[in-house]
This record gives structure tokens, C-alpha cells and sequence, in this order.
């Protein structure tokens, strides 16, 4: 974007760079938690969870992509160094090597989504009415993410309901249950 563009954003520039920056640094945190996680996912249906992850880690890296062409129409460059992305990031310090087990996964994915929609909806309200581009990209990235939170949440549904089954499974329950 060019001088006029800048130019309608007006004072609230810098403001509005500042929450892209963080931005930017959830993605890049976001993208590595899931990108990490899908790698060594450990746990009975984890393939198939692994496989989303990878989705997932693509679709927070695009998001990255997205809030960094914005910096740049807006003349300002992205953080560039990973200890910028977990200092500056609301996640704070994410090891995803201590989120390898398929229920830690999906819980701790659950938590950063959530933070993500929260701030998202801080952002969103804040350029409404002040920088419409910067408003349209933060809203279909929201859109994204509630759609991901949605779908965590089945996944972990499904996973107590596998996990309750295998309980009456092996208290032989199941075999009473059949009976009636
Ligand atoms: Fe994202
Ligand atoms: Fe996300």
C-alpha cells in the first residue's frame, strides 16, 4: 500500500502495527506448536490427529503470511527473530515437546485457539471504523479460527467418548451391558 493508504489509517498507525506484530508472533508460535506436535504426536489414533495438525500448522503459517503483507503495506516489517516470536507472543514460551501425548495436544491446541479468537476480537474492535483492510484480513482469520476451535473440541469429544468405551471395555461392562 502505498502513501494514501497509510495516509486513511492516519495516527492510529503505529498502534495498529504494534497488535499485528503480536499478531504475527501468536501465528508463528501457533504454527510451530502444531507443526512440531504433528511430527511426534504419540498415542492410538494420533496418525490421523497428526495429519490435521499439519493442516493446521499450514493454515496458522498462511495467517502469518497474511498480517505480514499487511505490515508491510503499512510500511513495517514483521518480527524476524524466533526470540522476538516467543517474547512477544500472548502464548508466551510454547514447548511443544511437552505437548506429545494425543489428549495434551489437543488441550493445549484448545488453549491457544482461544487465546488467538480472544485477541482477534480485541484487534478486530479496535480497527473497526479506523483501518477497513486491516479489518477485513482480521476478520476472515477469526473466522478460521473459531472454525478451528470448533473442530478441536469434536476431536476431543470423540477422544473422552473412545476413552469412557475403553473403560466399561476393560471393567468387562460392556459385556453386561450387551446382555440387556
Ligand atoms: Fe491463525
Ligand atoms: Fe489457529
Amino acid at each position: 500500500m502505498g502513501r494514501k493508504g497509510r495516509e486513511i489509517v492516519g495516527s492510529s498507525i503505529d498502534e495498529i502495527v504494534d497488535d499485528l506484530k503480536v499478531a504475527y508472533c501468536n501465528e508463528l508460535t501457533a504454527f510451530h506448536y502444531y507443526w512440531y506436535t504433528s511430527l511426534y504426536m504419540q498415542g492410538i489414533g494420533s496418525l490421523t490427529i497428526a495429519s490435521k495438525f499439519k493442516d493446521s500448522a499450514m493454515e496458522e503459517l498462511k495467517h502469518a503470511g497474511m498480517i505480514g503483507e499487511r505490515l508491510n503495506q503499512l510500511a513495517a516489517m514483521a518480527p524476524s527473530s524466533p526470540v522476538d516470536w516467543t517474547n512477544t507472543s500472548i502464548f508466551g514460551n510454547v514447548d511443544p515437546s511437552k505437548y506429545t501425548t494425543l489428549r495434551d495436544a489437543i488441550e493445549k491446541a484448545l488453549e491457544i485457539e482461544g487465546l488467538a479468537i480472544e485477541h482477534y476480537n480485541e484487534l478486530i474492535k479496535r480497527v473497526k471504523d479506523v483501518d477497513y483492510a486491516t479489518y477485513d484480513i482480521l476478520q476472515d482469520i477469526l473466522v478460521e479460527e473459531v472454525k478451528e476451535e470448533q473442530d478441536l473440541e469434536d476431536i476431543l469429544a470423540r477422544l473422552e467418548l473412545r476413552e469412557v468405551e475403553e473403560k466399561i471395555e476393560e471393567e468387562g461392562g460392556k459385556e453386561i451391558i450387551e446382555q440387556f
